[in-house]
């Protein structure tokens, strides 16, 4: 029998819906019967990818917006309940940090990292709880990454963040339980999207390697060698998103490769 997701007609916002981990989740929501509200910066990019799906336009909406900017995250809550009148689950995928060696990264840039993925979440989260709160079911998936838990020298300000991330997960579940929302994470290791490409490029010239010798450094722990597609991480999203994880919330699922060796 197949396993039943329960997702058909629900309705999710993603943040960074517009590309890697985020659009192929997009994909897969909306293949599964959901709606989706895509945030993220790039209209023209949005525009582009409903347009991709056009014979899904019906449950798909776009919201463009910096999710650095404060008052944004109640702009796309209020939307998605004007459109859909329901939240029904808040995927946070945005996220960019600067790597790089310590000595060379910037204030501007350690904030620019916690502006956006530490500060946009909990902006949102903060943002679509009430609505999740009066419907008395909700479920949030934070996508965070392996080096919140080991972190790496070159992307200390993402692993910064990562482990931030992880405390807010865990320690958010606990007062949102109460009402009916779960709360969980999906850490990826290295997962071949655009920002990985970017981050090996900028990994090569501040360091001096060819691409080819970061790429190999950074799947050197993994046991799996290779790159992480995109789908894997939505696979795991859609299933904490649903019914199939009814029992599951404060908790983080790693899904790199076998790279983390600690239990
Ligand atoms: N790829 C990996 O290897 C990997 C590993 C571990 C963890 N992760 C985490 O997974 C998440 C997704 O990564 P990804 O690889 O899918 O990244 P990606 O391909 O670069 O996509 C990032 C998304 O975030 C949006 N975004 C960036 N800045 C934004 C802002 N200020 N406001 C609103 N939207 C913004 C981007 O669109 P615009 O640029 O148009 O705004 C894009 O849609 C990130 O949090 C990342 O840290 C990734």
């Amino acid at each position: 029998m197949a396993i039943k997701t329960n997702l058909n007609n629900k309705t999710a916002i993603i943040t960074g819906g517009s590309k890697g981990i985020g659009w192929e989740t997009a994909k897969l929501m909306i293949s599964d019967g959901m709606n989706v509200v895509l945030i993220s910066r790039s209209e023209k990019l949005l525009q582009s990818r409903l347009d991709e799906l056009g014979q899904f336009r019906r449950q798909i909406r776009i919201f463009p917006c910096d999710l650095t900017i404060p008052n944004s995250t109640e702009e796309i809550a209020k939307y998605c309940f004007s459109e859909f009148k329901v939240i029904d689950v808040l995927v946070n995928s945005a996220g960019a940090a600067k790597g790089g060696i310590f000595s060379e990264i910037l204030d501007k840039d350690w904030e620019d990292s916690f502006n956006l993925k530490f500060f946009g979440t909990i902006r949102i989260i903060r943002s679509v709880v009430p609505y999740m709160k009066d419907q008395r079911d909700g479920r949030i998936v934070n996508v965070i990454g392996d080096t919140g838990k080991k972190p790496n020298k070159l992307m200390l300000p993402g692993s910064s963040v990562n482990a931030a991330l992880l405390s807010l997960t865990k320690g958010l579940a606990e007062e949102l339980g109460e009402y009916g929302i779960r709360i969980n994470a999906v850490s990826p290791g290295p997962t071949k999207t655009e920002r990985i490409v970017n981050m090996f490029n900028s990994l090569a010239k501040s360091t001096n390697k060819t691409i080819k010798e970061i790429e190999a450094e950074f799947l050197n722990e993994n046991i799996i060698k290779k790159l992480a597609d995109p789908k894997e991480i939505a696979n795991l999203i859609l299933f904490l998103s649903s019914d199939v994880s009814s029992n599951i919330t404060g908790t983080t699922i790693t899904s790199d490769g076998g790279r983390s060796k600690y239990i």
